[in-house]
């Protein structure tokens, strides 16, 4: 990920609506859950189930989803290891945008690259950043082939896809933990419910 800022002459401009001010009349803390796992381990579908629960609780949230993100402001990416690392990281400070304007922010991106995930953590505060891996085997994902892209994959039409033709490295130390392979959907929101409770993310109850 590189940070290197092509125009130093540039001046930061303080907002007087600051994220605390945002995070006050929203009632709940703005923070980043960062869903990682292999394409079809259920990344997108956790994280709007996830959004929905939130979204009736009267929270303000927001899913950045790969296959979304890549139809615009990624769509110049392919999926080779350098572009990944810049998707990743223009995710990143997207979502840290959004965590500025207050917004409770879920990312579903494959992001199969440790050092990368650990980038964009960097750029959060500490403890602002949860790491949420969807465990799911990559036999399970494949055999659900909801997009039909392992049977591409295997057969080479698909390049560079991750499980197949490019590696996916877990997490060593996520803040959490789904079985997105055994359990019951609804099991695992509460699971990510529960973590933000954790983290005090709902400050009014
Ligand atoms: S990431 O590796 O850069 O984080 P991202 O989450 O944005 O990937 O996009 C993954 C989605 O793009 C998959 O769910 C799948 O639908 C699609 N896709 C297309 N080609 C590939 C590929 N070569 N590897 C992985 N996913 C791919």
């Amino acid at each position: 990920m590189s940070n290197k800022i092509k125009s130093p002459d540039i001046v930061w401009h303080h907002a007087t609506v600051t994220r605390e001010r945002r995070q006050q009349q929203n009632d709940h803390k703005s923070i980043i859950l960062w869903f990682t796992g292999f394409s079809g381990a259920g990344k997108s579908t956790l994280a709007h189930c996830v959004e929905e629960m939130l979204h009736q609780r009267g929270c303000r949230t927001f899913v950045l989803d790969g296959d979304n993100v890549r139809h615009g402001l990624c769509g110049d990416l392919s999926f080779s290891i350098e572009d990944r690392s810049e998707n990743i990281r223009r995710i990143a400070e997207v979502a840290k945008l959004m965590m500025e304007a207050g917004v409770i922010t879920l990312t579903a991106f494959i992001s199969p690259f440790r050092s990368e995930r650990n980038k964009a953590r960097d750029i959060f505060p500490h403890g602002e950043f949860l790491e949420i891996y969807c465990n799911c085997p990559l036999e399970v994902c494949e055999q659900r082939d909801v997009k039909g892209m392992y049977k591409k994959a295997r057969s080479g039409e698909i390049k560079e896809f991750t499980g197949i033709s490019s590696p996916y490295e877990a997490p060593d130390k996520p803040e959490l933990v789904v079985n997105t392979a055994d359990e019951r959907l609804e099991h695992c929101a509460e699971q990510v419910l529960a973590l933000l409770s954790q983290r005090g993310v709902f400050v009014g109850n």
